[in-house]
């Protein structure tokens, strides 16, 4: 057994996502979206919940529901500027960090407030373009709505809430390895962490 821990931050529609699990699978660590513990206690305050509230009872079975929304990725950066809300979140993320067998956490604050004694600490970005799109061909099959122009004012509106508040802001770790996703493909940026992981290991 080992305590091995791969932190990766980055803004919206990076590769984060993809790259953690890929990583995760890759050298057999458990694997955390932390994005989706926000977007658990969004739903619930757009439901009418305290937002506080709701990220002390949070349960396993919340995470569960279809959080992936623009409409709920937006409640999740803003319940994210609340100092309470991300206090009681971290005990949960800071276990999970250093489980046995090793883990990979992704999320804005993983490299700087989480696990800043990870063993490998990763900065997933892309440009604000280059996201947007990623985003919209994501979603627009669920969501036939959605326009080029509204999902980047969303990324761009989501940065400036993640990288502009007071308590855990994103920002690359000063010792993340940064890996600028914009001229990569899925695979390439995949086998790209993969080899930064590996050379840690
Ligand atoms: O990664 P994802 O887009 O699912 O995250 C949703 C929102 O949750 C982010 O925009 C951010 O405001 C918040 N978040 C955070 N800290 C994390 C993970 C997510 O503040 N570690």
């Amino acid at each position: 057994t080992r305590i091995f821990t791969v932190a990766i931050d980055g803004p919206a529609a990076a590769g984060k996502g993809t790259v953690s699990r890929a990583v995760a699978a890759h050298f057999g660590l458990a694997h955390l979206d932390t994005g989706l513990l926000y977007r658990a206690v969004g739903a619930k305050v757009l439901r009418g919940a305290d937002p506080t509230e709701a990220a002390r009872a949070l349960d396993p079975a919340d995470l569960e529901a279809d959080l992936r929304t623009q409409e709920i990725a937006s409640a999740a950066s803003r319940v994210a500027v609340i100092p309470e809300v991300r206090a009681a979140l971290t005990d949960f993320q800071r276990d999970f960090a250093r489980r046995e067998g090793g883990a990979v956490l992704d999320g804005r604050d993983i490299c700087t407030v989480i696990a800043p004694a990870a063993e490998v600490k990763l900065y997933v970005t892309a440009s604000p373009e280059v996201r947007a799109e990623r985003r919209f061909q994501e979603l627009i099959d669920k969501d036939p709505t959605l326009t080029r122009e509204g999902v980047l004012e969303d990324v761009l509106a989501r940065d400036a809430r993640d990288m502009g508040r007071a308590d855990a802001p994103l920002v690359a770790a000063e010792d993340a390895v940064v890996l600028d996703t914009s001229e990569m493909s899925i695979e390439e940026a995949v086998g790209a962490a993969i080899a930064i992981v590996g050379s840690a290991l």
